[in-house]
């Protein structure tokens, strides 16, 4: 059990790890269940870093203000996918955009709401599945998303196509996510986390389960090829893929994040695209 996420794994009784396949329906509880529990521990430990109402697109640090990553968004209706406490969605709206903030849990979406009244930012939230988006086709001009739903969901494709039917022509797509080469190490900041001990090719799920064997919390594995061919597949133009590197004198860790790991290989993947 890690220390880190100790409070969500004892309410969900988890007892270890399994690799194993986990289709669309196990892994949409799995991480509902999940971002319900660690919803309180993850804004504590996390929350100040994101903000209240600032773009973060990554534990590296790079913030939407400078990257400009989805282009001028003013009077776009933006859909935020995966937007836990929508941060992101505020910080949207106050550059005149039109956003919607999407997410599974209802334990992050009750924190996007105490923050939309704290700062006085009215974000439109919904509760839903990435890969079963509640909207008519067309009705958004922009999305993104911030390590929300696309590691987690089983098939990704899925989720590109739900993406690509809800977006009008000539509209970005751009989202971050775990770098496809950390799956290869474990999960730790330190020395232990620069050794290979798993194969890249191996998308076997990571998969974290109670005693009775159900999944408590999963994460699915790409390679950068696998993303390619996904987004290309559901009929996105892929315009670049960004390989954040760790800033100098950026001291903090995010999990398994660290000015350590940082120097040496990439944490985060964004990938910018857009329908054509
Ligand atoms: C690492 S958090 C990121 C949240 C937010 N973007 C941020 O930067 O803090 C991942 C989020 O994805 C959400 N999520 C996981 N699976 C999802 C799914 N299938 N559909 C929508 N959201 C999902 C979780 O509930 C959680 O809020």
């Amino acid at each position: 059990m890690s220390q880190q996420h100790a409070s969500a794994e004892l309410t969900l009784g988890t007892t270890g790890v399994a690799r194993r396949g986990v289709d669309a329906a196990e892994s949409r509880v799995a991480n509902r269940v999940w971002w319900d529990a660690d919803a309180d521990d993850y804004h504590a430990e996390h929350g100040d870093f994101l903000g209240a109402a600032d773009f973060v697109w990554c534990p590296e640090g790079v913030r939407e203000e400078d990257a400009r990553l989805l282009g001028d968004v003013t009077g776009l209706r933006v859909l935020e996918i995966g937007c836990g406490s929508a941060p992101c969605a505020r910080w949207l709206r106050r550059e005149g955009a039109e956003p919607v903030g999407l997410d599974i849990s209802a334990g992050m979406l009750r924190h996007a709401r105490a923050a939309g009244a704290a700062t006085g930012i009215d974000v439109p939230l919904v509760q839903a599945s990435a890969d079963q988006l509640p909207f008519a086709a067309g009705s958004f001009d922009a999305a993104c998303s911030a390590f929300g739903a696309v590691p987690f969901v089983a098939d990704v494709a899925e989720v590109f196509r739900e993406v690509r039917r809800v977006l009008r022509p000539d509209a970005p797509w751009v989202f971050a996510v775990n770098h496809p080469m950390r799956w290869i190490f474990p999960d730790d900041p330190g020395p232990a986390g620069l050794t290979v001990t798993h194969s890249y090719f191996d998308r076997t799920p990571y998969v974290e389960v109670d005693g009775t064997g159900r999944a408590t919390y999963v994460e699915h594995h790409r390679t950068l090829g696998d993303y390619v061919r996904a987004l290309v597949g559901a009929g996105f133009l892929v315009e670049d893929v960004v390989e954040p590197e760790w800033p100098a004198g950026h001291e903090r860790n995010w999990g398994q994040w660290s000015p350590l790991r940082g120097k040496l290989f990439p944490g985060t993947a964004i990938f910018r695209t857009r329908t054509p």
